[in-house]
């Protein structure tokens, strides 16, 4: 399979992009050689007719929102949040899709606004957040999906929300929010396979908060989108949105980023994911003068960019209705628009392999429960799950689970 893998994907992805110089190197640990079993070839494949694609429900051990999520191996994790109360959680409640069962673990500290991701397919990595005082944190926990053990680490610089790059044998922390008055976060840091620690720094012209979207088959990540500070170092920040882009390669021995072309389309609150090199990003808004124009417009565009050509594509596609902070999904070679929307409860479902969204379907998936601020994760590429959230026009906090079954065995 590893090997198969490398091959098909020497034709999608890493083409266009060997030219471009690294700004900085990590090296990666040598891969573990024993098999963890965390990410062997259980993973089943997925239902390619959307229309057969099956729902079940579920609900958390405690109801909250602004949840990290993240999978590893045959797990689905969701971790701490905000309670009805607005205090913070420590809660993780953690889904097996083999076993079918739900068991709950505790994060070290309650907090909110974590970074959730995984690297080598054996450890989950919550990382930063806020403590109950506001404070941004530089506490890794990590749950090893072989073992069932909860350790910590530490970043380099504490952040509240930073984004996370699953690259296969390194995941990448990149930025959040940091106390001091510059307020968004430069900083990195690499995770390797062994849990070792390296840092380096984004050389961003301005330091931004954007979307990482990684695409862990083919060892690339992009981060993107976003705003950033039109003013930094002075008094007052002046926030506008971002069309920096950087892009992450990685291969087993090293990771490395370098600039990549500009975001075409620069708005708040877009949400994206990557599938078979493509990477999408759709939804978010754009600020008008709020006198001849709305002061916020929320928009239906979806943005491509493509591994195999390093470029952004100049033909935009179209979401069927506008979304803002959408949620949005790999599963198998679809990516999968949902939520953002108070119109609709529909799926907007890209297919990678034609670059185009599927149309006319009869029974298109759909959430259950309309909400904002949920979490969404996709367990072995093939389970998607939306969980809690806010409902009753974003005043209650729930803990209602929707699992929506690509899965082909
Ligand atoms: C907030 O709610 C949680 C869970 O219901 C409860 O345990 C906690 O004591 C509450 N905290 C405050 C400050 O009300
Ligand atoms: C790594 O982190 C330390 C501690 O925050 C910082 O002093 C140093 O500048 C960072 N190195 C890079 C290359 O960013
Ligand atoms: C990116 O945005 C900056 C403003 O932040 C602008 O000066 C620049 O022209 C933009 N680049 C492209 C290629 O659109
Ligand atoms: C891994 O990436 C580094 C830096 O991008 C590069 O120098 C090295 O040749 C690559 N190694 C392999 C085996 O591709
Ligand atoms: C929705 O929120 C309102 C106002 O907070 C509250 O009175 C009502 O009970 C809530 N409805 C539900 C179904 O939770
Ligand atoms: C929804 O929130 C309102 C206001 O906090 C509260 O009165 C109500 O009980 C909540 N409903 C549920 C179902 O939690």
């Amino acid at each position: 399979m590893p090997g198969l893998m490398t091959n098909f994907l020497a034709g999608v992805c890493l083409l266009g992009l060997f030219s471009q110089s690294a700004h900085h190197v990590f090296a990666a640990p040598a891969p573990a050689t024993t098999d963890t079993g965390a990410s062997d070839s259980g993973a089943p494949g997925y239902i390619s007719d959307a229309t057969s694609w099956s729902f079940a429900g579920a609900m958390l051990s405690v109801p909250r929102s602004s949840i990290a999520s993240t999978s590893v191996g045959h797990l689905a994790l969701f971790a701490g949040g905000r309670l009805q109360n607005d205090t913070y959680s420590d809660v993780v409640d953690i889904y097996n899709r083999r076993t079918n069962k739900w068991t709950t673990g505790r994060l070290s500290v309650p907090r909110s606004e974590v970074g959730a991701g995984s690297v080598a397919g054996r450890y989950a990595l919550f990382a930063g957040g806020f403590d109950s005082s506001f404070r941004p944190m530089s506490l890794v926990d990590v749950y090893d999906a072989e073992t069932g053990q909860w350790s910590t680490t530490n970043l380099n610089t504490p952040r509240a929300a930073p984004r996370i790059l699953n690259l296969g044998e390194t995941a990448v922390i990149i930025g959040g929010l940091s106390g001091d008055l510059q307020y968004l976060s430069r900083a990195i840091d690499y995770i390797g396979a062994d849990l070792s620690i390296g840092n380096a720094t984004l050389p961003s012209v301005y330091p931004q908060f954007g979307l990482a979207i990684a695409d862990s088959d083919c060892g690339l990540g992009l981060f993107t989108s976003g705003y950033q500070n039109d003013k930094p170092g002075e008094r007052f920040n002046d926030f506008q949105a971002s069309n920096q882009s950087a892009l992450f390669v990685t291969n087993t021995s090293s990771a490395s980023f370098s600039q990549a072309p500009a975001f075409p389309s620069p708005r708040w609150g877009a949400g994206g994911a990557a599938s078979n090199g493509l990477f999408a990003i759709g939804g978010g808004h754009i600020f008008g003068d709020g006198t001849t124009e709305p002061l916020t417009t929320v928009v239906d565009r979806v943005d491509l960019f493509s591994a195999a050509t390093g470029q952004w594509s100049d033909t935009p596609l179209k979401l069927s209705v506008p979304r803002d902070y959408p949620m949005v999904q790999a599963v198998g070679d679809y990516i999968v628009f949902a939520g953002g929307s108070d119109k609709s409860k529909d799926f907007d479902i890209l297919d990678t392999k034609s670059g185009t969204f599927i149309q006319g379907l009869q029974h298109r998936p759909a959430l259950y429960t309309l909400r904002t601020d949920a979490a969404a994760v996709t367990v072995d590429n093939c389970l998607m799950i939306v969980a809690g959230g806010l409902v009753n026009q974003s005043r209650n906090t729930t803990a209602s689970v929707e699992m929506f079954n690509v899965c082909r065995t």
